[in-house]
């Protein structure tokens, strides 16, 4: 019934890597030929047809330190395997993954798959503290979770400290077996992955923005598959960065990613055409563009025609900020290659990135979104509300006698400013450990104010380490309400364990008698990671039918370091079929 893979060459370079730390520069060349070998193999293994319904895919993540050169400067990064980005972790719906994390770097670490449900097996879901204690140095744990009705793309990254910015890389999940897309399959697949580059130790910028209270120094850089691209200063050639390879007449599938830290991207190709497909493991209902908007944290599958003749494109991956606050405005590109172009004669088509603060063509992109909704794969938008949640989302600011202002800048969700525990959320409350955390947290805001206008006179935040308990199968509705203390901004905000319906969307304040009236409640995007607009609001629904504790933050990782970050406890319901499994033997300790 269960085949299994092994990745033989993935287990040898952990093993190259644990011994190796005595020659640097042959553990480096060693790594150089296995790497190769890792990336034929994965290949070989994803072409392979596979025979069997649901399969457990094992795969080893070793947590290494890099040398890694970007900009014309080198820096040590955290890695997994050596790869930036990380690699891309394949399966099929149903399949079991099982995961053997080893830490070699000096950080805790703990690893997230971001929007995989985890049904009932949160102790699996990764964020520190919230799901499980850290991995230890030295330490290793085996992540073990099914992909149950999802097929995508989706990401894996750390989930503790800055460490994503470069611990992070794809998930695909292919449909099941004989089961095609809904929509003509493509020639090839291709993952894009877009990044964030700081030439400092990302640690240190933002351990040094803590102490002084102010925000941290914004990125020098933004990536495409680990490359700033040929436009950037430090390109040796217009033949630098990631080509996408294609040939005229065939049309790719592009699986994008934003795994930047802090920034919501355009994404353009010169020339070309995106039919969006499905976001966040969800299929849409298609529609054309020339330009995706993505959060952090989100995913996009477009169809790409290359219906171009012989020639190079411009790939360019853009900042989107509306509201006055400081963004790394370097555009990140890559080249978009047809066969039988002659590389270095070829003439270069380019296209300008959206400005900055397009918010015309993010807001026309995210309204164009619709889930599928066929009879195959039906939105089943929750139509009766149990739970009636209205949450701001913003900054605040609070004294702080050591900070250079005497005060420090930080996030909140209605006005609590969350405290990470010294022990995981999950276990304090599988095992019934007071006084790690309380389930007090506000269904609304704690006093109202005009949110989204100039904020009230007291800009402090409370700190508590409070969640809101939900029991199982309870429906939910939840407005993100943005406020305008010290700014607007947008906020993309992800719940982890579910997936929610966006029904809504709107400026300024939400109104309770108005703003639902225009709710779509037949075919709204379904997703787990959704834009707060700048000022305005957002309204999603989800089902607690996954008993656990599950995050919910700003996936803007400087937001959820300052606190905007909560979590939602589901109880079990009846029976064990609505309950959290038991925790696994090897969950590490605090
Ligand atoms: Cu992708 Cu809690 O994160």
């Amino acid at each position: 019934m269960h085949a299994e893979t092994y990745y033989p060459t993935v287990l040898r370079v952990g093993e190259v890597d644990r011994e190796g730390e005595r020659r640097e520069i042959k553990k480096e060349r060693l790594r150089k030929m296995e790497y190769s070998w890792v990336r034929a193999l994965v290949l070989v293994i994803c072409m392979f047809p596979l025979l069997v319904d649901a399969r457990t895919r094992h795969y080893k993540f070793n947590v290494v330190m890099r040398n890694m050169t970007r900009l014309c400067s080198t820096k040590p990064i955290v890695t997994v395997n050596g790869e930036f980005p990380g690699p891309t972790l394949y399966a099929r719906e149903g399949d079991n993954v099982l995961v053997k994390v080893v830490n070699h770097v000096k950080y805790n670490v703990t690893i997230h798959w971001h929007g995989v449900r985890q049904l009932r097996t949160g102790w699996y879901d990764g964020p520190a503290y919230v799901t499980q204690c850290p991995i230890q140095p030295g330490q290793n744990f085996v992540y073990n979770f099914t992909l149950t009705g999802q097929r995508g793309t989706l990401l894996w990254h750390a989930h503790i400290l800055w460490l994503r910015v470069t611990v992070h890389g794809a998930i695909v999940i292919l449909p099941k077996l004989r089961v095609p897309y809904p929509f003509p399959a493509p020639h090839k697949e291709l993952v894009v992955i877009l990044g964030e580059w700081w030439k400092s130790d990302t640690e240190a910028v933002i351990n040094q923005a803590m102490q002084a209270g102010l925000p941290p120094n914004i990125s020098d850089c933004h990536t495409i598959n680990g490359h700033p691209g040929p436009l950037s200063t430090c390109a040796s050639s217009s033949q630098d960065g990631y080509k996408l390879q294609v040939e005229s007449g065939k049309t790719y599938m592009l699986r994008i990613i934003n795994a930047a830290l802090n920034e919501e991207l355009f994404f353009k190709v010169a020339g070309h055409k995106l039919t969006v497909v499905e976001v966040d493991a969800i299929y849409t209902k298609p529609f054309t563009t020339d330009t995706i908007l993505i959060t952090p944290g989100q995913t996009t599958n477009v169809l790409l025609p290359a219906d171009q003749g012989a020639g190079r494109y411009l790939v360019t991956a853009s900042p989107f900020m509306d509201s006055p606050i400081a963004v790394d405005n370097m555009t990140a590109t890559a080249t978009l290659h047809y066969a039988n172009t002659v590389s270095a004669s070829a003439a270069l088509t380019t296209t300008k990135p959206p400005p900055l603060n397009a918010t015309p063509v993010a807001s026309s992109f995210i309204d164009s979104l619709r889930s599928l909704n066929s009879k195959q794969y039906p939105a089943k938008v929750p139509l009766k509300v149990d739970h009636s949640l209205l949450f701001t989302v913003g900054v605040g600011v609070n004294p702080c006698p050591t900070c250079v202002n005497g005060s420090r800048v930080v996030a909140d969700v209605n006005n609590v400013s969350f405290v990470m525990p010294p022990t995981a959320i999950l276990q304090a409350h599988y095992y019934n450990i007071s006084g790690v955390f309380t389930d007090d947290f506000p269904g609304n805001p704690p006093f109202t104010f005009n949110y989204t206008g100039s904020g009230p006179k007291n800009l402090q935040t409370m700190n508590g380490t409070r969640v809101y308990r939900l029991p199982y199968n309870a429906t939910v509705q939840l407005i993100l309400q943005d406020t305008g203390i010290i700014a607007p901004e947008n906020h993309p905000i992800h719940l982890h364990g579910f997936n929610f319906f966006a029904v809504g969307r709107g400026l300024g304040n939400f109104n309770p008698k108005t703003s639902p009236n225009k709710f779509n409640l037949v075919d709204p995007i379904e997703r787990n990671t959704i834009g707060v607009p700048s000022g305005g609001w957002t309204a999603i629904r989800f089902v607690a039918d996954n008993p656990g504790v599950w995050f919910l933050h700003c996936h803007l990782e400087v937001h959820t370091t300052w606190g905007l970050k909560m979590a939602f406890l589901v109880d079990n319901g009846k029976g064990p079929n609505e309950s959290l499994i038991l925790p696994p033997k090897d969950l590490p300790a605090c």
